[in-house]
């Protein structure tokens, strides 16, 4: 049987362990502050602003809200981060994405100072992250290194299959899993064969975009999963990337959907903005 890999738990332990942090420096005085910025209102993006403020109230983190509205200029929204930016009471800028279509993205990332950049996603944090110095790591993937490694999980020498080359999660995850020691591929849509290259992974991260994708003959016996998807089934119940009931049976490990790398993102962003005291210092 495979053991269910619990992102509840660990992402309960790490936020319980930097509610602690974040007390000890209030009582040093020093405040940890998020401003969240959402413009527009996407619902999928709404219900993830709303879980982030929670996880802020529960860690003892304040949040700054900046709710805009989807006709908002570009110049407006960047003269907001140029303001958060220079405002010395604020630790981390987080701007949800997606951003309203008449808006760049990579102009609106790039304009974050990357002393508060808690999402990871600024060129100088990935150029960071790609040549081993210290900077703030993308949240979903840095949850993955965490959910392996409080599972005991070894990476040294393994193969490990990335499903999947976005910018947030794919090519941050192969980035981190080479600092892990392991021996990284990174799959793609025009992939030739993916199941033959998949069933050469001990450790596979599927992050797609595609409902149920995965089944067990893309997966070695005794193989650990990793599923980054979050999707709705035909009977409107939560599911992933993998067909969890096909691939489970097969595997040594496996995260569940929901309840596996989701809960770790949000966790993984409030350690971002406590580190974001000391990157700030
Ligand atoms: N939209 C979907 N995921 C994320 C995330 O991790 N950060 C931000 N800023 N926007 C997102």
């Amino acid at each position: 049987m495979a053991t269910i890999i619990d992102g509840k738990k660990i992402s309960q332990d790490i936020k319980d362990e930097l509610k602690e942090k974040v007390a000890a420096l209030k009582e040093q005085g020093t405040e940890v502050t998020l401003a969240v910025v959402l413009v527009g209102e996407d619902p999928a993006s709404c219900v993830y602003v709303r879980n982030k403020k929670k996880a802020c109230e529960y860690v003892g983190i304040r949040s700054l809200s900046f709710e805009l509205p989807e006709e908002t200029k570009e110049e407006e929204l960047l003269q907001l981060i140029a303001d958060l930016n220079a405002r010395e009471d604020v630790n981390g800028i987080l701007v949800q994405l997606p951003l309203p279509k008449h808006m760049d993205e990579d102009k609106v990332i790039k304009a974050i100072d990357p002393k508060k950049d808690v999402d990871g996603f600024h060129p100088q944090s990935v150029g960071a992250l790609s040549i081993g110095l210290p900077g703030f790591v993308s949240c979903t993937p840095a949850g993955i290194v965490q959910l392996l490694k409080r599972s005991d999980i070894e990476t040294r020498g393994k193969k490990c299959v990335i499903v999947g080359r976005s910018n947030i999660v794919g090519k941050p995850m192969a980035l981190l899993m080479l600092r892990e020691d392991a021996t990284v591929t990174i799959t793609h849509s025009k992939t030739v064969d993916l199941p033959s290259v998949t069933r050469e992974a001990d450790i596979l991260i599927v992050a797609i975009g595609k409902k149920q994708f995965i089944t067990s003959e893309y997966v070695k016996d005794g193989a650990v999963v990793i599923d980054v998807g979050m999707h709705r089934d035909e009977n409107n119940k939560l599911c992933g990337d993998v067909d969890y009931e096909d691939v489970a049976p097969k595997c040594s490990a496996i995260t569940p959907v929901p309840g596996g790398v989701g809960p770790m993102t949000i966790a993984m962003l409030m350690y971002n903005c406590v580190s974001a005291i000391d990157i700030n210092r």
